[in-house]
Protein backbone atom coordinates (compact mmCIF):
# COMPACT_ATOMS: atom_id res chain seq x y z
CA UNK A 1 0.00 0.00 0.00
CA UNK A 2 1.31 3.00 -0.82
CA UNK A 3 0.30 6.55 -0.74
CA UNK A 4 1.15 8.68 -3.67
CA UNK A 5 2.96 12.34 -3.46
CA UNK A 6 1.78 14.76 -5.98
CA UNK A 7 2.74 17.93 -7.38
CA UNK A 8 -0.16 20.13 -7.89
CA UNK A 9 1.94 22.43 -9.19
CA UNK A 10 1.21 20.95 -12.70
CA UNK A 11 -2.46 21.68 -11.86
CA UNK A 12 -2.41 24.88 -10.93
CA UNK A 13 -0.38 26.20 -13.53
CA UNK A 14 -2.29 24.16 -15.91
CA UNK A 15 0.73 22.22 -17.58
CA UNK A 16 -0.25 19.01 -16.36
CA UNK A 17 -4.16 19.15 -15.06
CA UNK A 18 -5.41 15.61 -16.19
CA UNK A 19 -2.27 13.70 -15.58
CA UNK A 20 -2.07 15.30 -11.93
CA UNK A 21 -6.05 14.41 -11.73
CA UNK A 22 -5.52 10.90 -12.65
CA UNK A 23 -2.61 10.63 -9.94
CA UNK A 24 -4.62 12.02 -7.14
CA UNK A 25 -7.73 9.71 -8.27
CA UNK A 26 -5.49 6.86 -8.47
CA UNK A 27 -3.90 7.07 -5.17
CA UNK A 28 -7.53 7.47 -3.54
CA UNK A 29 -8.78 4.65 -5.00
CA UNK A 30 -6.19 2.63 -3.54
CA UNK A 31 -5.42 3.93 0.02
CA UNK A 32 -8.25 6.77 0.53
CA UNK A 33 -4.87 9.48 0.95
CA UNK A 34 -2.46 11.19 -1.18
CA UNK A 35 -0.24 13.90 -0.46
CA UNK A 36 0.10 17.04 -2.58
CA UNK A 37 2.79 19.38 -2.80
CA UNK A 38 2.64 23.50 -3.96
CA UNK A 39 -0.91 23.04 -3.54
CA UNK A 40 -1.27 26.78 -3.00
CA UNK A 41 -0.56 27.95 0.30
CA UNK A 42 3.18 29.21 1.08
CA UNK A 43 4.91 27.58 4.43
CA UNK A 44 4.33 30.99 5.86
CA UNK A 45 0.92 31.18 5.51
CA UNK A 46 0.45 27.49 6.98
CA UNK A 47 3.64 28.20 9.44
CA UNK A 48 1.54 31.61 10.49
CA UNK A 49 -1.38 29.43 11.46
CA UNK A 50 0.67 27.20 13.71
CA UNK A 51 2.43 29.59 15.24
CA UNK A 52 -1.69 31.20 16.27
CA UNK A 53 -2.29 27.63 17.17
CA UNK A 54 0.54 27.48 19.42
CA UNK A 55 -0.44 30.82 21.35
CA UNK A 56 -4.08 30.07 21.86
CA UNK A 57 -2.89 26.46 23.46
CA UNK A 58 -0.74 27.61 25.37
CA UNK A 59 -3.36 30.34 26.96
CA UNK A 60 -4.83 29.38 30.61
CA UNK A 61 -7.43 27.05 31.00
CA UNK A 62 -10.02 29.38 32.13
CA UNK A 63 -8.89 31.87 29.24
CA UNK A 64 -9.89 28.77 26.47
CA UNK A 65 -12.77 28.24 28.23
CA UNK A 66 -14.14 31.54 27.74
CA UNK A 67 -15.04 30.13 24.70
CA UNK A 68 -16.41 26.43 25.41
CA UNK A 69 -17.30 23.95 22.82
CA UNK A 70 -20.63 22.76 24.05
CA UNK A 71 -21.01 19.96 26.09
CA UNK A 72 -23.00 17.56 24.02
CA UNK A 73 -25.38 18.18 20.55
CA UNK A 74 -24.53 18.97 17.07
CA UNK A 75 -23.08 22.44 17.38
CA UNK A 76 -19.07 22.15 16.33
CA UNK A 77 -17.73 25.37 17.38
CA UNK A 78 -15.00 27.02 19.95
CA UNK A 79 -12.56 25.13 22.16
CA UNK A 80 -12.70 21.23 23.44
CA UNK A 81 -10.87 20.38 26.41
CA UNK A 82 -8.58 17.13 26.62
CA UNK A 83 -10.74 14.28 26.52
CA UNK A 84 -13.98 16.14 25.60
CA UNK A 85 -14.46 14.85 22.33
CA UNK A 86 -15.61 11.20 21.96
CA UNK A 87 -14.35 9.79 18.85
CA UNK A 88 -16.86 7.17 17.77
CA UNK A 89 -17.63 5.67 14.72
CA UNK A 90 -21.39 5.50 13.60
CA UNK A 91 -22.75 2.23 12.18
CA UNK A 92 -23.41 2.00 8.55
CA UNK A 93 -25.71 -0.91 9.53
CA UNK A 94 -26.49 -2.27 12.68
CA UNK A 95 -27.28 -0.77 16.05
CA UNK A 96 -23.96 -1.12 18.04
CA UNK A 97 -21.37 1.57 18.00
CA UNK A 98 -17.93 1.72 19.92
CA UNK A 99 -16.91 3.94 22.34
CA UNK A 100 -13.23 4.33 22.45
CA UNK A 101 -10.75 5.41 25.57
CA UNK A 102 -10.57 8.95 25.83
CA UNK A 103 -8.77 10.89 23.04
CA UNK A 104 -5.92 13.42 24.74
CA UNK A 105 -6.15 16.62 22.34
CA UNK A 106 -7.42 20.06 22.67
CA UNK A 107 -9.19 21.38 19.83
CA UNK A 108 -10.54 24.51 18.07
CA UNK A 109 -13.16 24.53 15.70
CA UNK A 110 -13.92 27.85 13.67
CA UNK A 111 -16.64 27.64 10.65
CA UNK A 112 -17.57 30.37 8.19
CA UNK A 113 -19.21 33.40 9.89
CA UNK A 114 -22.20 32.68 7.06
CA UNK A 115 -23.09 29.64 9.00
CA UNK A 116 -26.48 30.15 10.76
CA UNK A 117 -26.46 26.83 11.63
CA UNK A 118 -23.26 26.83 13.65
CA UNK A 119 -22.12 30.29 14.98
CA UNK A 120 -18.96 30.90 15.70
CA UNK A 121 -17.70 30.87 19.42
CA UNK A 122 -14.88 32.79 19.64
CA UNK A 123 -12.98 34.22 22.52
CA UNK A 124 -12.72 37.86 23.98
CA UNK A 125 -10.74 39.44 21.53
CA UNK A 126 -8.33 40.37 24.15
CA UNK A 127 -7.64 37.01 25.07
CA UNK A 128 -6.09 36.69 21.79
CA UNK A 129 -5.96 39.81 19.57
CA UNK A 130 -6.20 38.98 16.14
CA UNK A 131 -6.51 35.29 16.68
CA UNK A 132 -10.35 35.77 15.08
CA UNK A 133 -9.08 37.71 12.03
CA UNK A 134 -6.63 35.26 11.26
CA UNK A 135 -8.56 32.45 11.68
CA UNK A 136 -10.70 33.35 9.43
CA UNK A 137 -8.16 34.17 6.43
CA UNK A 138 -6.58 31.17 7.01
CA UNK A 139 -10.11 29.32 6.55
CA UNK A 140 -11.36 30.97 3.27
CA UNK A 141 -7.56 30.59 1.96
CA UNK A 142 -7.96 26.87 2.56
CA UNK A 143 -11.68 26.96 1.21
CA UNK A 144 -9.52 28.42 -2.14
CA UNK A 145 -7.13 25.12 -1.68
CA UNK A 146 -10.13 23.04 -1.72
CA UNK A 147 -11.89 24.38 -4.99
CA UNK A 148 -8.97 23.63 -6.51
CA UNK A 149 -8.75 19.90 -5.57
CA UNK A 150 -12.42 19.52 -6.52
CA UNK A 151 -12.00 20.83 -9.95
CA UNK A 152 -8.91 17.47 -10.12
CA UNK A 153 -11.61 15.71 -8.26
CA UNK A 154 -13.82 16.36 -11.11
CA UNK A 155 -11.62 15.66 -14.09
CA UNK A 156 -10.27 12.53 -12.67
CA UNK A 157 -13.61 11.06 -12.44
CA UNK A 158 -14.28 12.67 -16.14
CA UNK A 159 -16.86 14.86 -14.94
CA UNK A 160 -16.35 18.87 -15.74
CA UNK A 161 -14.00 20.70 -13.79
CA UNK A 162 -16.55 22.76 -11.86
CA UNK A 163 -19.01 19.24 -10.85
CA UNK A 164 -18.26 18.96 -6.99
CA UNK A 165 -17.62 23.39 -7.12
CA UNK A 166 -22.00 23.91 -7.08
CA UNK A 167 -22.16 21.72 -4.01
CA UNK A 168 -19.24 23.39 -2.26
CA UNK A 169 -19.42 27.10 -1.23
CA UNK A 170 -17.20 27.09 1.63
CA UNK A 171 -19.72 27.91 4.32
CA UNK A 172 -20.03 24.49 5.38
CA UNK A 173 -16.18 23.82 6.01
CA UNK A 174 -15.08 23.57 9.51
CA UNK A 175 -11.00 24.76 10.66
CA UNK A 176 -9.88 22.80 13.41
CA UNK A 177 -6.69 23.73 15.34
CA UNK A 178 -5.45 20.62 17.43
CA UNK A 179 -3.08 19.86 19.87
CA UNK A 180 -1.85 17.06 21.32
CA UNK A 181 -0.41 17.40 24.61
CA UNK A 182 2.98 15.59 25.76
CA UNK A 183 2.13 12.37 27.20
CA UNK A 184 2.97 9.53 28.96
CA UNK A 185 4.10 6.63 26.61
CA UNK A 186 2.78 4.02 29.00
CA UNK A 187 -0.73 5.77 28.75
CA UNK A 188 -1.17 5.02 24.97
CA UNK A 189 -0.20 1.58 25.34
CA UNK A 190 -2.22 0.41 27.95
CA UNK A 191 -4.76 1.86 25.95
CA UNK A 192 -6.27 4.09 28.88
CA UNK A 193 -6.04 7.36 26.54
CA UNK A 194 -5.64 7.50 22.92
CA UNK A 195 -4.30 10.52 21.07
CA UNK A 196 -7.14 10.11 18.44
CA UNK A 197 -8.58 6.54 18.20
CA UNK A 198 -10.15 4.78 14.34
CA UNK A 199 -12.63 7.20 12.33
CA UNK A 200 -13.47 7.95 9.09
CA UNK A 201 -14.46 11.68 7.98
CA UNK A 202 -17.94 12.62 7.59
CA UNK A 203 -16.97 15.09 5.01
CA UNK A 204 -16.31 15.43 1.05
CA UNK A 205 -12.16 15.62 1.72
CA UNK A 206 -10.15 16.39 4.48
CA UNK A 207 -6.63 18.00 3.87
CA UNK A 208 -4.32 18.23 6.87
CA UNK A 209 -1.49 20.55 8.23
CA UNK A 210 0.74 18.66 10.11
CA UNK A 211 3.77 18.98 12.01
CA UNK A 212 7.25 16.89 12.12
CA UNK A 213 5.99 14.80 15.07
CA UNK A 214 3.69 12.03 13.14
CA UNK A 215 1.90 9.61 14.25
CA UNK A 216 -1.03 9.35 11.51
CA UNK A 217 -1.78 6.58 10.70
CA UNK A 218 -4.76 4.72 7.48
CA UNK A 219 -6.15 0.96 7.57
CA UNK A 220 -5.07 -0.53 4.81
CA UNK A 221 -8.44 -0.90 2.73
CA UNK A 222 -7.75 -4.47 1.46
CA UNK A 223 -6.27 -5.61 4.77
CA UNK A 224 -8.44 -4.73 7.68
CA UNK A 225 -7.10 -4.23 10.93
CA UNK A 226 -3.71 -3.32 9.61
CA UNK A 227 -2.56 0.25 9.98
CA UNK A 228 0.01 2.34 7.69
CA UNK A 229 2.08 5.22 8.69
CA UNK A 230 1.00 8.23 7.18
CA UNK A 231 4.13 10.22 7.62
CA UNK A 232 5.00 13.58 7.70
CA UNK A 233 6.27 14.87 4.21
CA UNK A 234 7.47 18.77 4.43
CA UNK A 235 5.80 21.27 2.62
CA UNK A 236 2.97 18.89 1.63
CA UNK A 237 -0.63 18.34 2.58
CA UNK A 238 -2.37 14.95 3.57
CA UNK A 239 -5.53 14.54 1.46
CA UNK A 240 -8.05 12.27 2.44
CA UNK A 241 -11.70 11.64 0.75
CA UNK A 242 -14.58 11.57 3.20
CA UNK A 243 -17.20 9.31 3.53
CA UNK A 244 -19.50 11.40 1.03
CA UNK A 245 -17.22 11.19 -1.73
CA UNK A 246 -17.38 6.79 -0.68
CA UNK A 247 -20.71 7.15 -1.59
CA UNK A 248 -20.59 9.79 -4.66
CA UNK A 249 -17.75 7.45 -5.83
CA UNK A 250 -20.32 4.53 -5.69
CA UNK A 251 -17.35 3.22 -3.33
CA UNK A 252 -14.68 3.52 -6.18
CA UNK A 253 -12.94 5.99 -3.36
CA UNK A 254 -12.97 4.70 0.01
CA UNK A 255 -13.34 6.50 3.50
CA UNK A 256 -10.67 5.01 5.18
CA UNK A 257 -10.24 4.79 8.77
CA UNK A 258 -7.53 6.23 10.35
CA UNK A 259 -6.55 7.44 13.87
CA UNK A 260 -3.26 9.30 15.66
CA UNK A 261 -0.99 6.64 17.63
CA UNK A 262 2.68 6.86 18.95
CA UNK A 263 5.07 7.81 16.48
CA UNK A 264 6.88 5.15 15.12
CA UNK A 265 10.10 4.53 16.12
CA UNK A 266 10.50 7.79 18.65
CA UNK A 267 12.22 7.32 21.59
CA UNK A 268 9.59 8.91 24.60
CA UNK A 269 12.39 10.64 26.69
CA UNK A 270 11.53 9.81 30.12
CA UNK A 271 8.61 7.91 29.09
CA UNK A 272 7.05 11.08 27.06
CA UNK A 273 5.94 11.50 23.60
CA UNK A 274 6.50 15.27 22.65
CA UNK A 275 3.50 17.17 21.75
CA UNK A 276 1.92 17.44 18.65
CA UNK A 277 -0.26 20.29 16.31
CA UNK A 278 -1.89 19.38 13.69
CA UNK A 279 -4.46 21.68 11.05
CA UNK A 280 -7.19 19.62 9.96
CA UNK A 281 -9.51 21.48 7.08
CA UNK A 282 -12.52 19.62 6.85
CA UNK A 283 -14.74 19.79 3.55
CA UNK A 284 -18.38 19.66 3.27
CA UNK A 285 -20.97 20.13 1.07
CA UNK A 286 -24.13 22.26 1.57
CA UNK A 287 -26.52 20.79 3.94
CA UNK A 288 -29.51 20.55 1.59
CA UNK A 289 -27.41 18.54 -1.14
CA UNK A 290 -28.34 15.43 -2.42
CA UNK A 291 -25.56 12.79 -2.78
CA UNK A 292 -26.44 10.31 -5.65
CA UNK A 293 -23.40 8.54 -7.34
CA UNK A 294 -21.72 10.64 -10.16
CA UNK A 295 -21.90 9.47 -13.59
CA UNK A 296 -19.54 7.17 -15.11
CA UNK A 297 -19.40 5.34 -11.48
CA UNK A 298 -22.12 2.80 -11.88
CA UNK A 299 -23.71 0.88 -14.85
CA UNK A 300 -25.98 -2.24 -14.92
CA UNK A 301 -23.03 -4.33 -14.44
CA UNK A 302 -21.88 -2.33 -11.40
CA UNK A 303 -25.54 -1.05 -9.90
CA UNK A 304 -25.62 1.72 -7.65
CA UNK A 305 -24.71 0.26 -3.95
CA UNK A 306 -26.51 3.52 -1.60
CA UNK A 307 -29.41 5.53 -2.00
CA UNK A 308 -29.39 9.03 -2.64
CA UNK A 309 -29.09 10.72 0.99
CA UNK A 310 -29.49 14.03 2.26
CA UNK A 311 -26.32 15.24 3.73
CA UNK A 312 -27.73 17.35 6.53
CA UNK A 313 -29.68 13.97 7.64
CA UNK A 314 -26.43 11.88 7.62
CA UNK A 315 -24.41 14.84 9.04
CA UNK A 316 -26.72 15.32 12.19
CA UNK A 317 -26.72 11.94 12.74
CA UNK A 318 -22.99 11.57 13.26
CA UNK A 319 -21.95 14.66 14.72
CA UNK A 320 -24.46 14.13 17.20
CA UNK A 321 -22.47 10.83 18.49
CA UNK A 322 -19.51 12.77 19.13
CA UNK A 323 -20.02 14.96 22.69
NI1 LIG B 1 -10.06 12.23 10.53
Amino acid sequence: MSIQIVDFACFLDGSAKRQTADQIIASLRSTGFVYLRNFGLSNEEVQMMFDWSKRLFSLPHETKMLAPHPESGTHHRGYSYPCQEKVIQYPESGNSFTVAPPSMKESFEVGSEDDDSMPNIWLPESALPGFKEASLAFYWKCHEVEKNILRALALGFGLEEKWFLRYHEGTDNQLRLQHYPSIALESLKTNKLTRMSGHTDFDTLTFLFQDSIGGLEVEDPNQPGRFVAVPPVPNSIVLNSGDFLQRWSNDTVPSTMHRVVAPPGMVAEGGMLPDRYSIPYFCAPGMSTIIDCIPGTWSTDQPKKYEPVSVGEYSVKRFAANY
